[in-house]
């Protein structure tokens, strides 16, 4: 169980829940198409972001009263909220989890899914205790692909045509990651930068 205290700060990045003042600076990639072309999502409208950024300020924690950690990404320079990113607890008696990220279009290609995706991970296995965790996308989404292979999570099924998405059958990749493989990765990291 964890319920963290906020904020946390990586290199380059300052992650903290969702606030309904963030309408705004969510609402310029919610509304865009680009951005939902490989999720079941929809673009949103203003009304839906603010609806949904209620349900996301709650997501503060993995227990008892919340399944979800969910945080928006600034920049710590300059403290633009560029992104989105969450770990899930999808299963309590199996203690399985999953990641999610999404940034805005204008801040892809500099490594900070990457580098908030870490941040996640680590809540997921070394806050929520989390067995296994994993991430999962369309398989055309080679973005997102590539963000969970630099985590280190391992590639466990390209399943084929498994969902109709926006009226077209689609492949998903599934990828994974068990805390074992987590703590052996940090163990190395942490050697790394002896
Ligand atoms: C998925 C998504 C978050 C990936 O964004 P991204 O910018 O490719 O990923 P990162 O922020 O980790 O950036 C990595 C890229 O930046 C480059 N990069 C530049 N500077 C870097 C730095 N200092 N550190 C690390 N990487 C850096 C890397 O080489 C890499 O490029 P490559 O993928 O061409 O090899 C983005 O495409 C997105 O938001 N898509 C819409 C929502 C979505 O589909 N989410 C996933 C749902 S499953």
């Amino acid at each position: 169980m964890v319920r963290p205290d906020f904020p946390f700060e990586t290199d380059r990045l300052l992650l903290r829940p969702f606030t309904l003042e963030d309408v705004d600076d969510v609402l310029a990639w919610e509304e865009r198409a680009d951005v939902h072309r490989f999720l079941y999502s929809q673009p949103r409208s203003r009304d839906e972001v603010r609806k949904e950024l209620a349900r996301r300020a709650a997501m503060t924690g993995i227990d008892h009263q919340s399944q979800a950690i969910r945080l928006a990404v600034l920049l710590r320079d300059g403290g633009a909220l560029v992104g989105d990113v969450s770990v899930q607890r999808t299963s309590m008696e199996h203690q399985q989890g999953e990641i999610g990220f999404l940034f805005h279009p204008a801040h892809h290609g500099r490594g900070y899914a990457t580098e908030a995706g870490e941040m996640v991970l680590r809540l997921g296995f070394e806050g929520a205790r989390l067995h296994r965790i994993v991430g999962r996308c369309d398989a055309r989404n080679e973005a997102s692909a590539r963000v969970m292979e630099r985590l280190g999570l391992r590639r466990e099924a390209h399943l084929i045509e498994n969902e109709c998405i926006k009226g077209e059958w689609t492949d998903e990749l599934i990828y994974a990651m068990l805390a074992t493989e987590w703590f052996a990765r940090a163990g190395r990291m942490a050697q790394e930068d002896r």
